[in-house]
Protein backbone atom coordinates (compact mmCIF):
# COMPACT_ATOMS: atom_id res chain seq x y z
CA UNK A 1 0.00 0.00 0.00
CA UNK A 2 2.77 2.79 -1.16
CA UNK A 3 2.04 6.34 -1.70
CA UNK A 4 0.44 7.70 1.21
CA UNK A 5 3.06 9.73 2.12
CA UNK A 6 3.81 10.99 -1.76
CA UNK A 7 -0.15 11.55 -2.00
CA UNK A 8 0.05 14.04 1.03
CA UNK A 9 2.72 15.73 0.02
CA UNK A 10 1.23 16.74 -3.08
CA UNK A 11 -1.06 18.22 -1.23
CA UNK A 12 0.81 19.78 1.32
CA UNK A 13 -0.41 17.65 3.86
CA UNK A 14 1.58 15.99 6.58
CA UNK A 15 2.87 11.88 5.58
CA UNK A 16 0.18 10.83 8.64
CA UNK A 17 -3.07 12.77 6.54
CA UNK A 18 -2.18 10.13 3.59
CA UNK A 19 -1.90 7.19 6.36
CA UNK A 20 -5.53 8.24 7.08
CA UNK A 21 -7.20 8.72 3.77
CA UNK A 22 -5.04 5.13 2.74
CA UNK A 23 -7.20 3.79 5.85
CA UNK A 24 -10.23 4.58 3.98
CA UNK A 25 -8.96 2.67 0.89
CA UNK A 26 -8.42 -0.27 2.96
CA UNK A 27 -12.37 -0.24 3.59
CA UNK A 28 -13.24 0.42 0.13
CA UNK A 29 -10.89 -2.20 -1.48
CA UNK A 30 -11.77 -4.84 1.37
CA UNK A 31 -15.36 -4.60 0.30
CA UNK A 32 -14.73 -4.90 -3.53
CA UNK A 33 -12.07 -7.67 -3.09
CA UNK A 34 -15.09 -9.29 -1.23
CA UNK A 35 -17.50 -8.55 -3.54
CA UNK A 36 -15.38 -10.42 -6.42
CA UNK A 37 -14.85 -13.78 -4.57
CA UNK A 38 -11.41 -12.71 -3.96
CA UNK A 39 -10.19 -15.52 -0.74
CA UNK A 40 -7.78 -13.83 0.59
CA UNK A 41 -6.92 -10.12 0.38
CA UNK A 42 -3.28 -9.57 1.70
CA UNK A 43 -2.41 -6.17 2.79
CA UNK A 44 1.01 -4.98 3.47
CA UNK A 45 0.42 -2.42 6.12
CA UNK A 46 3.84 -2.06 8.51
CA UNK A 47 7.05 -3.84 7.96
CA UNK A 48 9.70 -4.81 10.32
CA UNK A 49 12.02 -2.08 8.28
CA UNK A 50 9.24 0.32 8.71
CA UNK A 51 10.34 0.81 12.79
CA UNK A 52 12.82 3.06 11.18
CA UNK A 53 10.64 6.22 10.33
CA UNK A 54 10.21 8.82 12.25
CA UNK A 55 8.69 8.26 15.82
CA UNK A 56 5.74 10.23 15.25
CA UNK A 57 4.83 8.42 12.28
CA UNK A 58 5.47 4.88 13.60
CA UNK A 59 3.18 5.96 16.50
CA UNK A 60 0.59 7.17 14.10
CA UNK A 61 0.35 3.72 12.60
CA UNK A 62 0.52 2.15 15.60
CA UNK A 63 -2.76 3.67 16.17
CA UNK A 64 -4.14 3.28 12.38
CA UNK A 65 -5.43 -0.55 13.54
CA UNK A 66 -7.12 0.52 16.52
CA UNK A 67 -9.31 3.03 15.06
CA UNK A 68 -9.84 0.57 11.90
CA UNK A 69 -11.27 -1.95 13.58
CA UNK A 70 -12.53 -0.22 15.91
CA UNK A 71 -15.04 1.61 13.05
CA UNK A 72 -15.07 -1.47 10.51
CA UNK A 73 -15.50 -4.37 12.78
CA UNK A 74 -19.23 -4.31 12.31
CA UNK A 75 -19.24 -4.34 8.45
CA UNK A 76 -16.38 -6.70 8.33
CA UNK A 77 -18.63 -9.20 10.54
CA UNK A 78 -22.24 -8.73 8.16
CA UNK A 79 -19.86 -9.68 4.90
CA UNK A 80 -18.26 -12.49 6.57
CA UNK A 81 -14.82 -10.97 6.39
CA UNK A 82 -12.52 -12.76 8.63
CA UNK A 83 -9.42 -11.12 9.87
CA UNK A 84 -5.93 -12.67 10.46
CA UNK A 85 -2.45 -11.22 10.76
CA UNK A 86 1.06 -12.36 9.21
CA UNK A 87 3.88 -11.37 11.28
CA UNK A 88 5.19 -10.37 14.80
CA UNK A 89 1.87 -9.17 16.88
CA UNK A 90 4.08 -9.85 19.69
CA UNK A 91 6.04 -6.83 18.63
CA UNK A 92 3.42 -3.81 18.70
CA UNK A 93 2.23 -1.84 21.57
CA UNK A 94 -0.16 -3.39 23.47
CA UNK A 95 -2.89 -0.84 22.71
CA UNK A 96 -2.88 -2.33 19.28
CA UNK A 97 -2.14 -6.00 19.70
CA UNK A 98 -5.60 -5.96 21.63
CA UNK A 99 -7.26 -3.96 18.96
CA UNK A 100 -5.99 -6.61 16.29
CA UNK A 101 -6.22 -10.06 18.37
CA UNK A 102 -10.08 -8.54 18.96
CA UNK A 103 -10.73 -8.54 15.70
CA UNK A 104 -9.20 -11.80 14.92
CA UNK A 105 -11.44 -13.22 17.73
CA UNK A 106 -14.51 -10.84 16.51
CA UNK A 107 -14.65 -12.17 12.74
CA UNK A 108 -12.83 -15.69 13.12
CA UNK A 109 -16.90 -17.47 12.56
CA UNK A 110 -17.12 -15.81 9.31
CA UNK A 111 -17.08 -17.27 5.50
CA UNK A 112 -16.09 -15.22 3.72
CA UNK A 113 -12.98 -13.51 2.16
CA UNK A 114 -9.75 -13.66 4.80
CA UNK A 115 -8.30 -10.05 5.14
CA UNK A 116 -4.93 -10.43 6.20
CA UNK A 117 -2.47 -7.31 7.27
CA UNK A 118 1.27 -8.17 7.01
CA UNK A 119 1.57 -6.59 10.13
CA UNK A 120 5.30 -6.27 11.38
CA UNK A 121 6.09 -8.61 8.91
CA UNK A 122 9.02 -9.08 6.76
CA UNK A 123 9.64 -11.74 4.92
CA UNK A 124 13.78 -12.54 5.51
CA UNK A 125 12.54 -12.46 9.42
CA UNK A 126 9.72 -14.79 8.05
CA UNK A 127 12.40 -17.34 6.56
CA UNK A 128 14.78 -17.38 9.38
CA UNK A 129 11.81 -18.09 12.01
CA UNK A 130 10.65 -21.23 9.53
CA UNK A 131 14.58 -22.81 9.37
CA UNK A 132 15.14 -22.24 13.03
CA UNK A 133 11.53 -23.89 13.76
CA UNK A 134 12.13 -26.74 10.80
CA UNK A 135 15.51 -27.50 12.54
CA UNK A 136 14.17 -27.60 15.84
CA UNK A 137 11.67 -30.53 14.54
CA UNK A 138 14.81 -31.94 13.00
CA UNK A 139 16.85 -32.02 16.19
CA UNK A 140 14.35 -33.18 18.47
CA UNK A 141 13.68 -36.06 15.57
CA UNK A 142 10.06 -35.08 15.11
CA UNK A 143 10.78 -35.16 11.55
CA UNK A 144 13.58 -36.50 9.22
CA UNK A 145 16.42 -34.67 6.88
CA UNK A 146 14.87 -36.60 4.36
CA UNK A 147 11.07 -35.39 4.65
CA UNK A 148 11.74 -31.39 4.56
CA UNK A 149 10.10 -30.78 1.10
CA UNK A 150 8.58 -27.42 -0.49
CA UNK A 151 4.92 -28.10 1.74
CA UNK A 152 6.98 -28.22 4.96
CA UNK A 153 8.62 -25.00 4.58
CA UNK A 154 5.46 -23.51 3.44
CA UNK A 155 3.72 -24.98 6.38
CA UNK A 156 6.26 -23.23 9.08
CA UNK A 157 5.92 -20.00 6.98
CA UNK A 158 3.69 -17.11 8.71
CA UNK A 159 1.26 -17.73 6.06
CA UNK A 160 0.68 -21.57 6.84
CA UNK A 161 -2.46 -21.12 8.30
CA UNK A 162 -3.50 -19.87 4.44
CA UNK A 163 -3.48 -24.03 3.02
CA UNK A 164 -3.75 -24.14 -0.35
CA UNK A 165 -4.71 -20.37 -0.62
CA UNK A 166 -0.56 -19.45 0.99
CA UNK A 167 0.56 -18.55 -2.67
CA UNK A 168 -0.70 -15.15 -3.66
CA UNK A 169 -1.95 -15.56 -7.58
CA UNK A 170 -1.53 -11.60 -7.86
CA UNK A 171 0.54 -9.56 -6.53
CA UNK A 172 -0.21 -5.42 -7.15
CA UNK A 173 2.23 -2.91 -6.06
CA UNK A 174 1.23 0.41 -6.15
CA UNK A 175 2.72 4.44 -6.42
CA UNK A 176 5.27 3.76 -9.44
CA UNK A 177 7.71 1.92 -7.27
CA UNK A 178 8.78 -1.50 -9.23
CA UNK A 179 10.43 -3.59 -6.34
CA UNK A 180 8.95 -6.51 -3.99
CA UNK A 181 10.57 -4.73 -0.97
CA UNK A 182 11.02 -8.21 1.38
CA UNK A 183 7.45 -9.36 0.78
CA UNK A 184 6.38 -12.69 0.99
CA UNK A 185 9.49 -13.96 -1.08
CA UNK A 186 9.29 -17.73 -0.70
CA UNK A 187 5.20 -17.07 -1.57
CA UNK A 188 5.53 -15.41 -4.80
CA UNK A 189 7.65 -17.76 -6.35
CA UNK A 190 5.20 -17.67 -9.46
CA UNK A 191 2.85 -15.18 -8.42
CA UNK A 192 1.68 -12.78 -11.49
CA UNK A 193 3.20 -9.17 -10.55
CA UNK A 194 1.17 -5.72 -11.52
CA UNK A 195 2.80 -2.90 -10.79
CA UNK A 196 0.53 0.55 -11.04
CA UNK A 197 1.48 4.21 -10.92
CA UNK A 198 -1.65 4.67 -8.15
CA UNK A 199 -0.52 6.10 -5.32
CA UNK A 200 -2.62 3.47 -2.70
CA UNK A 201 -5.14 6.51 -1.39
CA UNK A 202 -6.43 7.05 -4.95
CA UNK A 203 -6.40 3.10 -5.63
CA UNK A 204 -10.51 2.37 -6.28
CA UNK A 205 -11.99 -0.45 -6.93
CA UNK A 206 -11.91 0.14 -10.66
CA UNK A 207 -7.89 0.26 -10.37
CA UNK A 208 -8.25 -3.23 -8.65
CA UNK A 209 -10.54 -4.46 -11.27
CA UNK A 210 -8.12 -3.08 -14.24
CA UNK A 211 -5.20 -5.14 -12.33
CA UNK A 212 -7.72 -8.31 -12.15
CA UNK A 213 -7.89 -7.70 -16.04
CA UNK A 214 -4.36 -7.46 -16.47
CA UNK A 215 -3.52 -10.55 -14.29
CA UNK A 216 -6.49 -12.02 -17.15
CA UNK A 217 -4.78 -11.60 -19.72
CA UNK A 218 -0.82 -13.32 -18.12
CA UNK A 219 -0.17 -16.91 -19.66
CA UNK A 220 0.71 -19.03 -16.24
CA UNK A 221 2.77 -21.53 -16.92
CA UNK A 222 4.50 -22.37 -13.82
CA UNK A 223 7.82 -22.67 -15.62
CA UNK A 224 6.16 -25.79 -18.23
CA UNK A 225 4.89 -24.88 -21.80
CA UNK A 226 1.35 -24.34 -23.12
CA UNK A 227 -0.36 -27.66 -24.52
C1 LIG B 1 3.52 3.07 2.60
O1 LIG B 1 3.41 4.35 2.05
C2 LIG B 1 2.44 2.84 3.57
C3 LIG B 1 2.62 2.46 4.86
C4 LIG B 1 3.94 2.19 5.45
C5 LIG B 1 1.46 2.32 5.76
C6 LIG B 1 0.27 1.69 5.16
C7 LIG B 1 -0.82 1.61 6.15
C8 LIG B 1 -2.12 1.90 5.87
C9 LIG B 1 -2.59 2.31 4.54
C10 LIG B 1 -3.17 1.78 6.92
C11 LIG B 1 -3.22 0.41 7.44
C12 LIG B 1 -4.43 0.16 8.16
C13 LIG B 1 -4.59 -0.87 9.03
C14 LIG B 1 -5.91 -1.14 9.54
C15 LIG B 1 -3.49 -1.74 9.48
P1 LIG B 1 4.59 5.38 2.26
O2 LIG B 1 4.41 6.06 3.56
O3 LIG B 1 5.89 4.64 2.12
O4 LIG B 1 4.37 6.38 1.09
P2 LIG B 1 5.53 7.12 0.28
O5 LIG B 1 6.31 6.04 -0.42
O6 LIG B 1 4.76 7.98 -0.67
O7 LIG B 1 6.34 7.89 1.25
Amino acid sequence: MDGNGRWAKKRLMPRVAGHKRGMETVKTITKAANKLGIKVLTLYAFSTENWKRPQDEVKYLMKLPIDFFDKFVPELVEQGIRVKVTGDIDGLPEATQTAVNNAIRDTESGSGMILNFALNYGSRTEIVNMVQKIAKQAADHTIELKDIDEQIVSKNLMTGFLGDLSDPDLLIRTSGEERISNFLLWQIAYSELVFTPVLWPDFTSTTLEESILEYQKRDRRFGGIKK
